[in-house]
């Protein structure tokens, strides 16, 4: 950015505080705030009537993922323009090295993909085991390469899923690093138990889906990891919480003193489990992991949230297409492509369903999709925040901007959108970073 731009009379939301100033950016950096900035050669924006907003931060997503279904729908290209044109200015995504390829030579190749992004790209590598050069590797990502997570599925344990053993080593590793490690909770031995046991009595469609990952499978792993992270005194990140009886686990050992931090997603927060009782194509969309679940683990949900036990929100973004890649799995729901898109839509879900019904306040809102991820994942001294000095990620957010959320008209690369027909308010409108 060689110009200077002025935003004029707009009200500046951060997790702290909320006022009018005006914005000076120059050289993709916040130059000053103060009440009157003039500059004669500026280009002046008038955010009158709207809020400014640290651009978005979304911790969790999958672009150009290689799954068994093929690569993700979207790439990091759409994937990219998606989270921006929805006010995600920076996204944290992952390494996932084949079986014995080397953390380094993944974490090269996904930098690399990842030049094509429009939005800022980080990265959690994922030492999916444990070998004799795991340690040495981890060090140098984090040493070598800035990295500041990594992270580890108990789930999944026929390809990327790490062991009990193993996730205790690296859980040692990160202590010594001073790194954080996030982890997708699911215990994968009731789950396959349950896959079996449903798919040998012909119950193969999609609704068997979140009966094959109940709760209990979620809370399990939760209690465990904690433990593991208790045993070895380092903190513990836990994505996508989807439950009441996990997120009663993290409060209790938040309570007890340990270092745990939470994500949910909106889909977690604004959807129940009844979008499984539909015709293949409908609710196939909705197979991700772990599952939708009941009303009242949503309510627990955004209970979390208030109370401040849940740290961020992302989006766990991981578009499939219907034709060729969900429907993979129309005679057997375990080979349906596992996820679903929404970066494009955090920001404005959140704030329809969050701050304008009163469950969060907009400077709760701008903490969680913006201000926690940076600080959680080391990206505070530049990001997260509207400040002097600060990387000019903005996003001019019109709040009367009424829309519908259809698959016809998003970004995202997509033939379906699990929030087809949901009402919203409130636009990114002008977005620099
Ligand atoms: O269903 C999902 N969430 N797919 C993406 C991989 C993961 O578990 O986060
Ligand atoms: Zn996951
Ligand atoms: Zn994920």
């Amino acid at each position: 950015m060689n110009k200077k731009i002025i935003i004029k009379n707009g009200t500046v939301v951060n997790y702290n505080e909320a006022s009018k100033s005006d914005i000076l950016l120059f050289e993709g950096k916040i130059q000053k705030m103060a009440k009157n900035i003039n500059f004669s050669d500026a280009e002046i924006i008038d955010a009158e009537g709207k809020y400014i907003f640290p651009g978005g931060i979304d911790p969790h997503v999958h672009f150009n993922l290689q799954t068994f279904a093929g690569f993700t729908a979207d790439n990091f290209i759409t994937g990219s323009q998606a989270a921006f044109s929805g006010g995600t200015t920076t996204v944290i995504d992952f390494v996932t090295p084949e079986k014995n390829e080397s953390l380094i030579s993944a974490l090269q190749k996904r930098r690399k993909e990842a030049e094509k992004s429009l939005v800022n790209v980080f990265f959690h590598v994922s030492p999916i085991s444990w070998s004799k050069n795991t340690a040495k590797e981890m060090e140098q990502c984090v040493n070598e390469y800035g990295i500041k997570s990594f992270k580890v599925y108990t789930a999944y344990k026929n390809s990327i899923g790490t062991s009990d053993a193993d996730l205790l080593k690296i859980l040692e590793v990160a202590k010594k690093l001073k790194v954080l490690i996030t982890v997708h909770c699911e215990t994968e031995e009731i789950i396959n138990f349950m896959r079996q046991k449903y798919l040998s009595a012909g119950k193969t469609t999609p609704k068997y889906h979140p009966l094959s990952r109940p709760s209990i499978a979620e809370a399990e792993a939760i209690n465990r990891v904690i433990r593991f992270a208790e045993i070895i005194d380092t903190p513990i990140y836990i994505v996508h919480v989807s439950t009441k009886e996990g997120i009663e686990i993290i409060e209790q050992a938040q309570n007890r003193g340990v270092k745990v931090f939470a994500e949910t997603c909106p889909h977690y927060l604004l959807l129940n489990d009844e979008v499984y009782n539909q015709p293949f194509n409908e609710a196939s969309k909705y197979v991700l992991s772990p599952p939708i679940r009941k009303k009242a683990d949503s309510l627990a949900l955004w209970r979390a949230i208030q109370k401040g036990v849940i740290q961020t929100i992302g989006t766990d973004h991981c578009s499939f297409n219907i034709k060729g890649q969900k429907d993979k799995g129309i005679s057997d729901f375990t080979k349906i492509a596992n996820g679903a898109g929404s970066v494009e839509h955090r920001l404005c879900l959140l704030y329809t369903y969050g701050v304008l019904q009163n469950k969060i306040s907009l400077k709760k809102m701008v903490e969680l999709v913006s201000w926690q991820p940076a600080k959680i994942f080391g990206l505070s001294d530049r990001k997260g925040l509207i400040k002097a000095g600060y990387d000019a990620d903005i996003v001019i957010w019109n709040p009367n901007k009424e829309n519908i959320i259809s698959h016809k008209t998003h970004k995202q690369n997509c033939d379906n959108n699990i929030y087809e027909g949901f009402k919203i308010r409130g636009e990114a409108e002008r977005i620099n970073k």
